[in-house]
């Protein structure tokens, strides 16, 4: 050990003056920097901690389930294959209903308007009625009526030819924070969520991040004019439908990554349990397609930023401030839908790296088509071309 220092000390000069000189004169700058660097965090962090946005603790037992349930098929690669229909003229179709009668769907776009596009080759759009506010979920009526959750006017009727009818917009005296969805059963009555009574669309992160329990998921029968709240405290009531046998109602809680079921025949009239849970992302609006299979729009898998998130509520607070002053990080990855069966089972996901905020999927014909709140047209892919498929077992 000494005799090797002994012989490098005799055998090779010292280092040139020149090369430790950056050194020194980067030295004197680089401290200042740390401290204010270290300066600027500690503000931050108490300026975060000063913030009055208050997050709340996701119920533990929730947290502590098991991770979300993987699709025994999958197409990761939905945007490979598919079509833009309507494209720049359906700004955010956030859901979309098959009146297989006229052969359209109907979509509701961010500029107030429903949108009628022709389905059956035609892929004709056509401003249909705009409610002036922002509609979300929309539902078929059994006389050709369409049922809007409108985020800002609550739950309207829309007839046949075009006239708008407010029906319910509170209920228990509290207003309607965001309608996010509805669906009619054969005997008239409305079923719908109100995702947060709290905040309305535009801070409906907000309700995200903060972690408490504001949806409710009410009826409204129109003979009566009576709204009932069926269910409250869910944490973002989201997508509501019917079963096909009208023996119950599903309602997503997107927070809870699970839809309940609520039932409204047989035995268990008036009760609800869960119908699926564990979903590898957020639900947010369900459809029924007729053929044995509900689909279910991901705006986002469980990210691991999500999944942060979701634990704790000082992350979310600290993502309400950054948002408040600057802009929310994106943490959203993955959005697509997802297949369910009858049984609550899934069977299939369709997702993609590069779609956010999909809100809805609905399988018509061949096609899945998947509405979203960032682009301007709806998705269409031909599932018989672009199947989800089992992992290859070469893998
Ligand atoms: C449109 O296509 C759907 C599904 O392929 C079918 O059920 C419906 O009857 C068609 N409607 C018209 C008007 O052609
Ligand atoms: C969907 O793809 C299949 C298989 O390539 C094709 O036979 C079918 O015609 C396509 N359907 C439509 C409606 O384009």
């Amino acid at each position: 050990m000494a005799e090797s220092t002994h012989s490098s000390s005799s055998n090779t000069p010292p280092p040139p003056p020149s090369a430790t000189a950056p050194q020194t004169t980067r030295r004197w700058w680089r401290w200042p920097l740390f401290l204010s660097a270290i300066f600027t965090v500690l503000l931050s962090l108490l300026l975060v901690q000063l913030d009055t946005f208050d997050a709340a603790r996701y119920p533990s037992d929730e947290l502590a389930k098991k991770p979300v349930f993987v699709a025994p098929r999958t197409n990761p690669r939905v945007l490979h294959g598919s079509e833009k229909i309507g494209e720049g003229r359906l700004l955010g179709p956030e859901d979309i209903v098959f009146d297989p009668e006229l052969g359209v769907v109907y979509t509701s776009c961010e500029d107030g308007w429903i949108k009628r596009v022709g389905v059956n080759g035609s892929g004709v759009v056509e401003d249909w009625v705009n409610t002036g506010g922002r509609p979300l979920g929309l539902a078929l009526g059994y006389s050709g009526e369409v049922y809007v959750a409108d985020a800002f006017k609550g739950i309207l009727k829309i007839t046949k030819n075009g006239e708008i009818e407010a029906l319910t917009d509170e209920a228990e005296g509290v207003k309607f924070g965001t309608t996010d969805a509805v669906t009619v059963a054969k005997n008239g009555i409305l079923y719908f969520t109100d995702a947060c009574w709290k905040y309305d669309l535009h801070d409906f992160m907000l309700a995200i991040l903060e972690g408490r329990p504001y949806g409710r998921f009410m009826s409204y029968d129109p003979s009566t004019k009576e709204t009932k709240v069926i269910a409250r405290d869910l944490y973002f009531a989201n997508g509501v439908e019917m079963s096909p046998d009208q023996d119950f109602v599903i309602f997503c809680e997107t927070m809870m990554l699970r839809c309940k079921r609520y039932y409204i025949q047989g035995e268990k009239t008036g009760s609800i349990d869960v119908f699926v849970d564990r979903l590898p992302g957020m639900p947010d609006n369900i459809r029924y397609d007729g053929e044995g299979h509900y689909w279910i729009g991901i705006p986002t898998e469980l990210t691991f930023e999500w999944g942060l998130a979701r634990k704790y509520p000082y992350i979310r607070k600290f993502i309400a401030f950054w948002d408040k002053y600057f802009q929310r990080p994106l943490m959203e990855r993955n959005a697509g839908a997802v297949a369910v069966d009858l049984d609550g089972k899934l069977i299939g996901r369709y997702y993609d790296t590069g779609l956010k905020f999909v809100t809805t999927g609905i399988k018509i014909g061949e096609h899945l088509y998947l509405g979203n709140l960032l682009e301007s047209f709806i998705i269409r892919l031909n599932l018989t071309q672009y199947p989800a498929t089992a992992p290859s077992s070469t893998k």
